[in-house]
């Protein structure tokens, strides 16, 4: 089975895995990593934020319209930044690492104030 590694706010690593077909969001939930996903994966939040790392960014699926516009307000935005619930694990990214960002916008509680 496919492994991948999140880095987790305070530096620490985990590698779990990664089965084929569940987004990066899902794996960590499973794994119960501290990885928000207010929407479950609907691309109407941005807290499943994760900073991709350099060398495997481009081997992702590109992002689309709709998450790059919720990427938009992700707070800590870089240029490897995409939405871990868009990301969905396949063999060819054995080995997959992100760094979870130490913060996150929820918007959807934001809009409630
Ligand atoms: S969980 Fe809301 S956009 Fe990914």
């Amino acid at each position: 089975m496919p492994k991948m590694t999140f880095i987790q706010p305070d530096g620490s690593r985990a590698e779990v895995e990664a089965p084929e077909g569940l987004s990066v969001m899902e794996i960590a939930h499973r794994n119960k990593l501290d990885l928000e996903g207010a929407c479950e994966g609907s691309l109407a939040c941005s807290t499943c934020h994760v900073v991709v790392a350099p060398e495997w960014y481009d081997k992702l699926a590109p992002a689309s319209e709709d998450e790059e516009d919720m990427l938009d307000l992700a707070f800590g935005l870089c240029s490897t930044s995409r939405l871990s619930c868009q990301i969905i694990m396949k063999k060819d990214l054995d080995g997959l690492t992100v760094t979870m960002p130490s913060a996150t916008r929820n918007m959807m509680v934001d809009k409630k104030k």
